[in-house]
């Protein structure tokens, strides 16, 4: 199979012609490129569980964790439901090709520069704020209300949905879907006492309300999580603190 790979900032890609084995993985194939054909192939990844979020790619104009997604997956073009990027160059006939995800600046090859995406994360200030009325014992989560938080405790900070969100082009200092999405989860958590507050910390043209729902960072979201649904249930809950004023 070809497999074409974005090469250094994007001056060039480069075809490799490599055998794939069954169920093989994105991430297998680039072992099996720089292991046995061009050792200078870069890409991140650490967990290879779908746990860290490093290895986030676009494979065939999908935004995809490269070990968590069989090659399969990527070359099976009937499978629809996805959200599919536009590329620089072509897509090798019956081939896969592999490119840095978008919106971030490349260092090399597939490796992309992530402060973009955590800088604004880390403005919402994205931690448990300290409770001073700690319980004599634990402090106890309500199985509904754990199941509610996990929807975005589940994130894993790969990017992917601001790589594909057009709101983060759009709107100068937006935070991305994943920030608002963790900043809601912190308000949802039981044991912070700053509930609307935490809101309030994007409560401007630039957050909550600069979304557009496009909703493409709940379809590409690869541990389910739902930055829409964080985003509009914000949106509803500071509209209604405006009318009880
Ligand atoms: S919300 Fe999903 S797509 Fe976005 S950073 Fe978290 S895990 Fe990745
Ligand atoms: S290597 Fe950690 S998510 Fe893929």
């Amino acid at each position: 199979m070809i497999v074409r790979i974005h090469r250094d900032k994007g001056e060039r890609y480069d075809d490799y012609n490599v055998e794939i084995s069954d169920g093989m993985t994105v991430l297998e194939l680039l072992f099996r490129i720089q292991e046995n054909i061009d050792q200078t192939l870069a890409f991140r990844y650490s967990c290879r569980g779908a746990i860290c979020g490093s290895c986030a790619v676009l494979a065939n104009g999908r935004p995809v964790l490269a070990c968590k997604t069989p090659l399969s997956r990527v070359t099976d073009l009937k499978n629809g439901g996805y959200v599919s990027l536009p590329s620089k160059t072509e897509l090798p006939a019956g081939g896969i090709l592999l490119e840095p995800a978008p919106k971030l600046p490349v260092i090399r090859d597939l490796i992309v520069d992530w402060e973009p995406f955590f800088g604004e994360y880390r403005k919402l200030v994205p931690v448990l704020k300290e409770n001073n009325n700690h319980p004599e014992k634990e402090h106890l989560v309500g199985k509904d209300e754990s199941r509610e938080l996990e929807k975005y405790t589940n994130c894993i900070l790969c990017a992917l949905c601001w790589s594909v969100c057009p709101v983060v082009n759009e709107v100068n200092g937006y935070p991305g879907p994943a920030a608002l999405a963790k900043l809601f989860r912190f308000y949802l958590d039981p044991r912070e006492p700053n509930g609307i507050k935490r809101l309030s910390l994007a409560d401007n043209e630039a957050g909550w309300w600069a979304c557009d729902f496009y909703t493409n960072c709940r379809k590409v979201c690869p541990k389910g999580v739902p930055p829409n649904a964080a985003i509009g249930r914000a949106r509803k809950l500071l509209k209604n603190e405006e009318v009880g004023k």
